[in-house]
């Protein structure tokens, strides 16, 4: 059985998305596309079972307050955690923002984050006041743990990396990265964006203190997100933004707020977005993440021996990155790359990624992306390679 076969036989989903009939879609680290079964549970929620949650005393109410919470507790087992642990936040960036906003300093001014993070990684530490530091990646693109060590100081509150890198899908050794936290009393911190549509992710083995992750990269809708954090962690916090449904009591004088999750949810929140996110919970749960990894990884080794064989293109990040290949043409920017490549009908990202210091770490101004889900195939592959040979013939 040759490559090709192999993968395809492996995960045969490609038919429930039926948005990219036609279209090799390798834009997934951006956000994914949505599988039927998730399009078909906001639908229903919309045209079916629609009314507010926590509020109403009417029996349509109380059941979408149940399927509300359901999906809390479907979306924290995903990682590993208890239903009071997840608040829903917009997503992972606005899930990063509430932890460097609400955690109190202890006297600890100083964050240690990574050179390749996201800036939704970084932005959000100096907006609240932290002086961050950056840890350096190994030659093959790897946050360097062991730089890490040595400059993690008991100045460091929190250490605040991506598990798997949006550019170079470089998977970090979490467990290792909480032991070196918290030996210097540090909380870990982990932007799992591109981790848990990718593989499985268990929050208590890793002894992980803030997990962060976006729906709408896990095949769910946008405008929903995750924050998970320790139970002990979360109760110890105030309230980050005041409203209606997060208030126990509140007078002229004095409010007084309910726990955590409650506490962190201001507001009507995005109902129907939380029954997509569990819809697409289920859908990962179904496949299974192991297979969908395997899957994934499988695509990343044919995707880089297939480019590493035409000459010109520079390949980055490890050889067993999780579903994600950054590449260059050389002498070609990366726009002119990606636009190429979309007359051919292949969609990938060309850019920073949100990542400019990793960009300058790299020594270029921008890279293209070639990321895959559940649904990408050899097809896929096979569309991108011919469309790097087109971009070769018109560079020349
Ligand atoms: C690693 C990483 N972190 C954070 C984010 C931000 O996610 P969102 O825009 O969904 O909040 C992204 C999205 O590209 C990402 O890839």
């Amino acid at each position: 059985m040759n490559v090709a076969t192999r993968i395809n036989s492996r995960l045969d989903v490609r038919g429930q998305f039926p948005a990219i009939t036609g279209w090799h879609y390798l834009d997934s680290a951006a956000t994914a596309q949505k599988p039927q079964a998730v399009i078909d549970a906001i639908t229903q929620a919309y045209a079916r079972d629609y009314a507010t949650v926590h509020r109403g005393v009417y029996e349509r109410s109380a059941a979408m307050t149940a399927s509300y919470e359901d999906s809390r507790a479907a979306s924290s087992r995903l990682i590993g955690g208890k239903p009071n642990e997840l608040i829903f936040t917009r997503g992972a960036t606005e899930a990063i923002n509430l932890v460097a906003r609400v955690l109190p300093k202890q006297g600890r001014n100083r964050v240690l984050v990574s050179t390749l993070e996201h800036h939704s990684n970084i932005v959000p530490w100096q907006l609240a006041g932290y002086e961050v530091d950056a840890v350096p990646l190994t030659d093959d693109g790897r946050i360097d743990l062991a730089a890490a060590e040595a400059m993690l100081t008991d100045q460091h509150r929190v250490v605040a990396f991506a598990h798997v890198s949006n550019v170079l899908g470089s998977i970090l050794d979490a467990k290792a990265a909480a032991d070196i936290a918290h030996a210097k009393g540090a909380l870990l911190l982990l932007d799992g964006c591109q981790a848990v549509p990718r593989m499985p992710v268990d929050v208590a083995a890793i002894g992980a203190d803030f997990y962060a992750f976006s729906a709408h990269k896990l095949y769910g809708p946008t405008g929903i997100g995750c924050l998970w954090g320790r139970a002990d962690l979360l109760q110890s916090l105030p309230p980050w933004q005041g409203g209606g449904a997060m208030i126990e009591k509140v007078t002229f004088e004095e409010t007084t707020y309910l726990d955590p999750p409650a506490r962190f949810e201001a507001g009507t929140p995005h109902i129907v977005g939380a029954v997509g996110l569990h819809a697409a919970v289920d859908w990962v749960e179904n496949l299974s993440l192991d297979a969908i990894h395997a899957h994934e990884c499988a695509l990343v080794t044919e995707t880089r021996a297939a480019l590493s064989a035409i000459p010109g293109v520079t390949l980055y990040g490890p050889e067993d990155s999780a579903g994600i290949v950054s590449f260059n043409v050389d002498g070609v920017h990366a726009h002119d790359t990606a636009t190429i490549l979309d007359d051919a009908g292949v969609a990938v990202r060309a850019g920073h990624h949100c990542a400019q210091p990793l960009m300058r770490w790299l020594g270029v101004e921008a890279t293209a992306r070639a990321s895959f889900a559940a649904h990408s195939d050899s097809s896929d592959i096979a569309a991108l390679v011919r469309g790097i040979e087109q971009v070769k013939r018109i560079f020349g």
